[in-house]
């Protein structure tokens, strides 16, 4: 099979809402990282997205709509609380977890009897949805375990030859996958911290959130699995004082013993690090969220073996940037 990059002109979203209506599964843009989508209440098409991807058959998939009737068609009793959640933050990057309408396939949820919904505000991504009609599962469109796609051509580069289209949206605004806030139970939780922040969650519910830690695997199964990761070993610096010194050590010493070290750092760190290689991360943490998954790709394709990366403030996006570093480091810091 070819695989196909199309821009996002009407024909191009009609041509891949008729992919999806034939049980097809595609590619398509959203405002954190890039899709693979299929019908949601075609199971046959939801199991071709597990062998698409290369993934376990017991981590669940998020369902996308593009209204609140469609969260509706996948959910039931949903709570007041949940009601002001969706009025307040979607369309956006928010997950929520809900309880499961007994029609949804179980292979959707990986056989649990909740589900999480999310409505993306990406435009390209309204369209789709809107030419589909049906609620869309989609787990975010790398191979399992690389750094999920921030753009057309990431997606491209992972599962040519497996799926015909991929809906090209441009490069992905917030580029860390959805928060994701578990509303099913008596009192919120947070499963995954990503492009809205608990701080702002937290103002909505009137409530501080429990944070799930990454060892209760059973509640966001994805928590599990080795994940965002390049071929490239990654090492991460906690956020303080003396983070710049640090790394630039660490960078010489690793030069010493013969290997190719490359810096994500903020812009206004650059100069801490002289003449040595490094990718800067933007004006602020919107920026390096933007930018790392696309960086610890880019780090590979340029055959760096090991990336530096800075630590930032953990409030706010940073939350998520943590998260994705620790995972995509396995926990090295230095
Ligand atoms: O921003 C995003 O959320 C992106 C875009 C494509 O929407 N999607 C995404 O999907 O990140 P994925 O499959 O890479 O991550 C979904 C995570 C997994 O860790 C999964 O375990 C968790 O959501 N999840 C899905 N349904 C769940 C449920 N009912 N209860 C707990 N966790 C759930
Ligand atoms: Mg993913």
């Amino acid at each position: 099979m070819q695989t196909l990059i199309l821009d996002s002109k009407e024909e191009n979203i009609a041509k891949c809402a008729r992919y999806i209506a034939r049980g097809g599964v595609v590619a398509f843009p959203t405002e954190t990282v890039y899709g693979l989508g299929a019908d949601a209440f075609n199971a046959d098409a939801v199991k071709e997205i597990f062998r698409v991807k290369g993934r376990p058959s017991d981590n669940p998939l998020i369902v996308h709509v593009c209204s609140a009737r469609g969260i509706r068609e996948v959910a039931e009793n949903i709570s007041p609380l949940a009601e002001k959640l969706i009025s307040e933050f979607m369309p956006g990057a928010l997950t929520l977890v809900l309880k499961k309408k007994k029609g949804l396939p179980d292979c959707v949820t990986a056989g649990l009897d909740t589900v999480g919904v999310r409505m993306p505000s990406n435009s390209v991504c309204r369209e789709f949805l809107r030419a589909c009609g049906v609620p869309i599962c989609a787990p975010s469109a790398n191979t399992s375990t690389k750094p999920s796609p921030t753009c057309a051509q990431h997606v491209y580069d992972d599962l040519y030859g497996k799926i015909p289209y991929v809906l090209d949206g441009g490069e992905c605004e917030i580029g860390l996958e959805s928060t994701i806030l578990d509303v099913s139970g008596a009192a919120p939780r947070l499963l995954r911290a990503g492009g809205i922040s608990k701080e702002a969650l937290e103002k909505a519910c009137g409530c501080s959130i429990e944070v799930v830690a990454g060892n209760t695997v059973a509640l966001c199964p994805g928590m599990k699995y080795k994940h965002y990761s390049p071929k490239a070993e990654v090492l991460f610096s906690a956020y303080y004082g003396g983070m710049s010194e640090r790394i630039a050590e660490v960078y010489d010493t690793l030069v010493l013993s013969g290997k190719r070290p490359v810096i994500l750092c903020a812009d206004f760190n650059a100069e801490k690090y002289g003449e040595r290689k490094m990718y800067k991360m933007g004006a602020d943490y919107r920026a390096y969220a933007r930018l790392l998954f696309a960086s610890l790709r880019r780090a590979d394709a340029e055959n760096y073996d090991t990336v530096l990366a800075e630590g930032v403030p953990s409030d706010g996006i940073g939350a998520a940037i943590i998260n994705r570093l620790v995972k995509s480091s396995g926990g090295k810091i230095i």
